[in-house]
């Protein structure tokens, strides 16, 4: 099936390597009955999740992205040296500045390459790799390194159990680089902010509006705080409208694309958008059961996972679709080369 789209840039991107890191700590639904007032049977009934990983104490963010992007270069044979850039996308760096790109930049020895961290939480990946796609439409060859990383346990109260079944941590990596003449790759993207929903998922504390105090620890103002029905119901109507918008300009249907691969916030979700996009859920990628939400971290590992169990093979069609705080929400259309 032919797509429409980027088909004249002469540097049109593709996807040539993946990656990623989930560390071996597990915290599972019977080990959160033990911490809060929740059962197993209620976590999985509304959410799916039943086991997320959580870092060991002396990881941050930093280093689970030098593991999945170590991962990514060995993969494509690649020498640290020959990336161009590095885009960091997290809600939780080792620490404001330097950006966690620069760091992951050090310790990859990536010489000559530049980077910058891109917060845009569970649509994080998804704006990551629109922006990698378009560097690399932008002149001559490039390799871009779009890496999602999360430490969520560490900015989770783990005494309010409305969020803390829900996150887990990892990361996850893609190699974003020129296409041959005449080969697809990137093909399309919708992304979209509406802040008018900030206050309804956040980390109050920490910034300058409300630097980190005695009181905004005490408050606990630098863990997240989520409204959960009020982002519930926002995630299943813009997950399903930017997919649909993406594939109607595209002229294309559900049954075009051989997969789906979203952001794993909530079973319930996904499983909505897969209803409006009339896909089956056989054409999902659904793992939140295994990791919970890693926020920009899910849909790297939901493409591993896809591509080692033999789902996701060069050629498809694939989709991305992605909602998160802010409120901001994307999708993207990507013929799968790797
Ligand atoms: O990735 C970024 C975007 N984030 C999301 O997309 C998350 C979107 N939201 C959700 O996934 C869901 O809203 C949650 C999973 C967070 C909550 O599920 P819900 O079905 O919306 O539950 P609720 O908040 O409406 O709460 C229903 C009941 C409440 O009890 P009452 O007031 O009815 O007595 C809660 O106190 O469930 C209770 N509850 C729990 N019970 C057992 C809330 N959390 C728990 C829990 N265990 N962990």
């Amino acid at each position: 099936m032919e797509v429409a789209g980027q088909t004249t840039n002469p540097y049109r991107a593709k996807i040539t390597a993946i990656g990623g890191y989930v560390p071996p700590d597990v915290l599972t639904n019977h080990d959160l009955e033990k911490i809060v007032e929740t059962d197993d049977q209620w976590i999985v009934e509304r959410t799916g999740i039943r086991v997320r990983h959580i870092v060991a104490k002396d990881m941050a963010t930093s280093d689970m992205a030098v593991e999945a992007a170590r991962v990514v270069l060995e993969n494509r044979g690649l020498a640290p040296g020959e990336l161009h850039a590095i885009i960091v996308c997290t809600v939780t760096p080792d620490m404001l500045f330097p950006a966690t790109a620069c760091l992951v930049q050090d310790r990859l020895g990536a010489q000559g390459a530049w980077g910058f961290d891109l917060i845009a939480a569970c649509s994080g990946f998804v704006y990551g790799l629109t922006t990698a796609a378009h560097l690399v439409s932008s002149g001559p060859p490039k390799k871009v390194l779009v890496i999602g990383a999360d430490t969520m346990s560490r900015i989770i109260d783990y005494t309010d159990r409305s969020t803390c079944i829900l996150f887990g941590d990892g990361a996850g990596a893609f190699l974003v680089e020129t296409a041959a003449e005449g080969e697809e790759g990137f093909l399309d993207f919708v992304n979209e902010v509406d802040g008018s929903g900030g206050q309804f998922l956040r980390m109050p504390a920490g910034g300058s509006r409300l630097p980190a105090s005695h009181e905004t620890v005490d408050a606990k103002q630098h863990f997240v705080h989520q409204e959960g029905q009020q982002v519930f119901k926002y995630a299943v109507r813009k997950m399903a409208e930017m997919a649909t918008l993406l594939l109607r300009r595209n002229g294309l249907r559900g049954d075009d694309v051989k997969l789906l691969i979203p952001h794993q916030a909530n079973r319930r979700i996904i499983e909505a958008t897969a209803k409006a996009l009339d896909m089956p859920l056989e054409r999902v990628i659904i793992n939140i059961d295994m990791y919970g939400n890693t926020t920009a971290a899910t849909i790297p590992l939901a493409t591993r996972d896809a591509v080692e169990s033999g789902q996701l093979v060069k050629g498809d069609l694939v989709l991305f679709a992605a909602v998160g705080a802010g409120y901001t929400a994307g999708a993207s259309l990507w013929r799968w080369q790797c």
